[in-house]
């Protein structure tokens, strides 16, 4: 083409009209469920890794060890069946033909005759057992451990280029090591090279390593590339895909939560981590529960926020400890998180084993839904967590989160369960049923304690289910939000690196104005026009929801309407719903200050809902809340 001919004006309507073109309506109905329907990880994997055990002092006696316990103690058979090498394992990679080699001394089956080496042997041993296995690698050149272990006795060996053991220009040659050939089933891919070896830092300098331009600065959502970080992770799911076809093998993505992986992470991978790394630590506990507790409706089968791994049995969660051990397990089972044991198994005392093998606990955790716990009350001081259980009950979770006892209240109506019907419980932690009650009941707690139960009552509605209590049924698929910003409602702890040296913990995990489930994407009360919903969710407009209609309901129906807490005061909204991509109902403009106003549609029939909320012509780029209060699905089968 020749340019010269168009005049400016012409110039800018044809970059429109292209601009136009290449980018799709994302609000757009897509007429389906857009996630993957994943084979693997329907309910949060478990296992065991040996990182929070030996962090890069992992050997093969060790993990055949843990290995050997999970199946002897009956852990496996509750679930818990990844045996997972953490960071640690590599020796180098061969230059002549770019092949990964395992650190033999460390894991003598892999050993092969002539200097070559094969985890297969390994896998095999562990496949026999029941079990499957897990290996982890980095997105970059260089792993985690060659900046910040460098006193182990574990760390790659040889040149700058040997010691390139990252996927980074090998994704192809080491997915198809990891999987076709040495038969892994799981692989976490950490983000080091791609963070901590910008040319100059010390670290490449001092030990020789090549530069790589980090992609992800952890301090600034606006100094990370998201789209490339993503695009890396996903070229590695791509290459699973084409090495382990069957759709067995797990991806762990492990960005701790930066390069807004809390909003793609589903997309790309199987778990995400949606924070940096925990410690034995109550605080750091309290922290990376928060990177993921207000994240419900981003967490379903085949895809899973993941906290990080259990830190049971050291520091704060030690046996001397066990009120505090038993509060993080109770925690990450009714969010849905992965649960990966971190403790040397050999040796673990029986308090410690009736934690991990509390099998009431687990199977919350393990649900078939999938529908991670729903925050229900919330203070710094006290939470409350309702999860919606496949057998029509609710799982709760009461936990005091600080140092002094704590009085708390249990509602049916946080419960969603009519306040005028008998209510039972069952303390997942002793067994025993608790005296029937009706309306509301209370419990006193000690420093650190969490109460579990398993409820049974009858539903406040009783012909069907609010979407809030169903979040592994909705896909934000766009969430509205348009500059990513960092989530300040997670617990900020004492530094655990620089003490007090620094200014103290800032927010940093992009997500902030995601959708919520019975809160706003701010975490407000959902309101309209002065009239609040104890239940509902809260998206930003230019939002798309997917929802499976899995119970093959026969009505949608919520009460829309601008949220008064709404940054964007001026803008108008419209709601409307989608069945299977058809248009089936639509509000008309809102505004902030009218009434919410009832929209239904009828969904005989319908395999997936699209609840949308579009502002079309906004006048500014301030978030426009908005709720869409009650929303349910009516009919359908019963629970
Ligand atoms: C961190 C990661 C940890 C562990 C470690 C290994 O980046 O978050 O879970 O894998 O690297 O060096």
């Amino acid at each position: 083409m020749r340019l010269s001919f168009l005049t400016l004006p012409a110039l800018a309507l044809l970059a429109a009209s292209t601009a136009a073109h290449a980018a799709p309506d994302p609000l757009a109905p897509a007429g389906r469920w857009t996630l993957p329907e994943r084979t693997a990880a329907r309910t949060p994997p478990m296992g065991w890794s040996s990182w929070n055990a030996f962090r890069t002092e992992v050997d093969e006696a060790k993990v055949l060890g843990a290995a050997q316990t999970l199946v002897d103690s009956g852990l496996a058979r509750l679930g818990y069946r990844y045996v997972n090498v953490d960071d640690g394992w590599w020796l180098k990679r061969r230059t002549d033909d770019g092949r990964l080699l395992v650190r033999t001394a460390i894991f003598p089956s892999a050993a092969v005759p002539g200097g070559d080496s094969s985890f297969r042997p390994f896998t095999d041993r562990l496949h026999a057992m029941g079990l499957k296995a897990g290996l982890y690698s980095d997105i970059g050149r260089n792993a985690c451990s060659q900046a910040y272990d460098l006193q182990s006795p574990n760390l790659p060996e040889g040149t700058t280029a040997e010691r390139e053991v990252g996927l980074y220009g090998h994704v192809d040659q080491d997915i198809a090591l990891f999987f076709r050939d040495w038969g892994f089933d799981y692989l976490k891919v950490d983000a080091c090279g791609i963070n901590v070896y910008a040319a100059g830092a010390p670290i490449v300098v001092q030990n020789d390593y090549r530069a790589f331009p980090p992609l992800i600065d952890q301090a600034s959502i606006n100094r990370t590339d998201v789209p490339q970080v993503r695009s890396l992770y996903a070229n590695v799911a791509a290459a699973i895909r084409r090495y382990a076809p069957d759709g067995d093998a797990i991806l762990s993505l492990c960005t701790w939560g930066s390069a807004d992986v809390r909003r793609w992470g589903k997309e790309v991978g199987h778990l995400w981590r949606t924070s940096q790394d925990i410690t034995p630590s109550w605080t750091r506990m309290l922290h990376n529960f928060d990177s993921a507790s207000t994240r419900a409706l981003y967490a379903k089968p085949g895809a899973w926020n993941d906290p990080d791994m259990l830190f049971i049995g050291h520091g704060d969660f030690d046996a001397r400890h066990l009120t505090e051990a038993r509060s993080h397990f109770a925690l990450w089972a009714i969010i849905n998180a992965p649960l990966f044991i971190g403790y040397d198994l050999r040796g673990a005392p029986k308090s410690l084993m009736d934690i991990w093998s509390n099998a009431d606990i687990v199977r919350v955790n393990q649900d078939p839904g999938g529908h991670q716990g729903v925050i229900a009350y919330a203070s710094d001081d006290v939470q409350t967590i309702v999860k919606t259980l496949s057998n029509g009950h609710k799982a709760v979770v009461l936990f005091n989160r600080g140092l002094a006892p704590a009085t708390m209240e249990l509602t049916a109506v946080q419960m969603k369960l009519a306040a005028d019907a008998p209510i039972t419980l069952r303390d997942l932690w002793t067994g025993k049923t608790l005296p029937v009650f009706t309306g509301e009941t209370r419990f006193d707690l000690a420093p650190r304690e969490t109460r579990i139960f398993e409820v049974s009552g009858t539903r406040r509605l009783r012909d069907g289910m609010y979407l809030s209590e169903v979040p592994g049924d909705v896909n934000v698929a766009v969430d509205g939000i348009i500059e990513p910003e960092p989530d300040p409602v997670v617990h900020r702890m004492m530094g655990q690196w620089s003490g007090t040296r620094d200014t103290g913990e800032r927010p940093v995990y992009a997500g902030w104005g995601g959708a919520q489930a019975d809160a706003t994407p701010y975490d407000q009360t959902l309101q309209i026009a002065g009239r609040s919903f104890d239940t509902g969710l809260g998206v930003l407009a230019g939002s798309r929801l997917e929802v499976r209609n899995t119970r093959a309901a026969t009505r949608v129906e919520a009460l829309v309407g601008v949220d008064d807490s709404t940054r964007n005061t001026r803008d108008a909204v419209e709601f409307l719903i989608y069945g299977d991509g058809r248009l089936l109902a639509r509000s008309g403009t809102r505004r902030f200050g009218t009434a919410a106003t009832s929209l239904s549609a009828d969904v005989r029939g319908v395999k997936v809902i699209e609840l949308v909320t579009r502002a079309d012509r906004r006048t500014s780029d301030l978030p426009i809340i908005t709720t869409w209060g009650e929303a349910a699905l009516r009919g359908g089968a019963p629970r």
